[in-house]
């Protein structure tokens, strides 16, 4: 027997370069997002004069261009300072991998130099650590920070919105937070709110001919010639535009039908191979879902599935006596259970109705599975 490799190889592939697919790739072009980034630039120009910008909010949903827009500016405001005489500094925090407002300022220390450990210190000491860059640098300038808080809604509502209070009283430091959800004002107290002036920019979602834009040019640094069946971007578009316009399902379904018609060894992709795509992207969500769930959630899981396979109407008294017996013994608390179900329902698994019973009988939650029993079932035991 050969190398395994060597197959691989000599393999032909319809992709030039898959890289422009990926969702860590930054274009050098964001259609249909002209207007927004105008924005970001119309208010960090400020920094180009030497004041600190005002503090900046933008909204969106998953997946309309929020992070690759802010990325953009950042770079195009490097680019715009480098012949000027100005001290501008921009980082880009991502608050899904630094959650605390301890993590944010010690990473923000790190990146400017200072050695600062991710645990250990006090609070105050990593704040003072802070506060004393923008006293004395080596430039003998005013330093203007601009800070990228990437999914801050992760950060406010774990750890509050000290963050926030924090850097809206230091000079000379700007904020630009990203948020997927518009209420995310809620976690923010009113002290924080008054100190935070900021100028909203939304990024609605895309539709599917903004989507068509947008694929057509990654496709054409990401395919060879001539390998894309005319109605495949159509059709990833317009699934995606479906899905709240989202650009990232959209690359998502176009780099799948890709891979699909390769592993198939065929020349051109076609529209059955999105649809297939469509399959298997939505089949990984769920396993990955429900794979990462703590095992009692897994439990609440199993128990739904019994119910709908035996066709029964899911109310909760009766899903808590068949995750009982499932659970057999080691189960948690009937209020658990609710908890529980709110989560799932957030995931996208499950969904709940409320309906009446009639005059005098109260209103009850029906709850049904949101995903194809099939998949859960296989993805169910294999994770247990
Ligand atoms: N206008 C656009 N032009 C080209 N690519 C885009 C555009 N908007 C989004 N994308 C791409 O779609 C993906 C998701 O965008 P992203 O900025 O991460 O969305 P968000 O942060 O709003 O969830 C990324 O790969 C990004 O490069
Ligand atoms: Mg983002």
């Amino acid at each position: 027997m050969g190398n395994m490799f060597d197959d691989l190889i000599g393999q032909r592939s319809i992709f030039k370069n898959k890289k422009f697919l990926d969702h860590k790739f930054l274009p050098e072009r964001l259609p249909h997002r002209k207007d927004q980034i105008k924005s970001i630039a119309k208010y960090w120009i400020e920094a180009l004069n030497n004041n600190a910008p005002s503090d900046i909010t933008i909204y969106g949903k998953t997946g309309t261009g929020k992070t690759a827009a802010a990325k953009f500016a950042m770079k195009q405001l490097k680019e715009a300072s480098g012949n000027k005489d100005v001290y501008i500094r921009t980082e880009y925090i991502r608050c899904t991998d630094y959650t605390t407002e301890y993590q944010v300022i010690a990473r923000l220390c790190q990146q400017m130099g200072r050695e600062v450990p991710y645990r250990g210190w006090t609070k105050a000491e990593v704040l003072n650590t802070f506060r004393n860059i923008f006293k004395k640098n080596a430039f003998g300038q005013n330093m203007i920070l601009i800070v990228v808080l990437d999914e801050i809604d992760i950060l406010l509502k774990k750890d509050g919105d000290g963050i926030l209070y924090t850097l809206t009283r230091t000079d000379n430091v700007s904020i630009l937070s990203i948020s997927n959800y518009v209420d995310f004002k809620k976690f923010i107290t009113p002290r924080v709110l008054s100190s935070l002036r900021d100028r909203e920019i939304v990024f609605p979602p895309y539709n599917a001919q903004q989507l068509i834009d947008i694929l057509e040019e990654r496709a054409n640094l990401s395919f060879n010639d001539d390998v894309v069946d005319d109605d495949v971007i159509p059709l990833c578009s317009a699934m995606a535009a479906k899905e709240e316009g989202d650009a990232r399902y959209a690359l998502d379904l176009l780099r799948t039908s890709g891979e699909i018609a390769d592993e198939n060894e065929e020349n051109v992709v076609k529209g059955t191979h999105v649809r297939h795509a469509k399959d298997r992207i939505e089949h990984n969500m769920v396993t990955d879902v429900i794979m990462t769930l703590p095992a009692q959630q897994q439990r609440v899981l199993e128990a739904i599935l019994k119910l709908t396979n035996s066709n029964e109407e899911i109310t909760s008294g009766k899903l808590y006596d068949a995750y009982k017996v499932v659970s057999k013994g080691d189960s948690v608390s009937y209020r658990r259970i609710f908890d529980f179900i709110n989560e799932l329902e957030m995931l996208g698994i499950i969904s709940t109705n409320t309906i009446s019973r009639g005059r005098g009988k109260g209103r009850t939650n029906i709850i049904s599975l949101q995903c194809d029993t099939g998949l859960l079932e296989d993805t169910l035991y294999t994770a247990m």
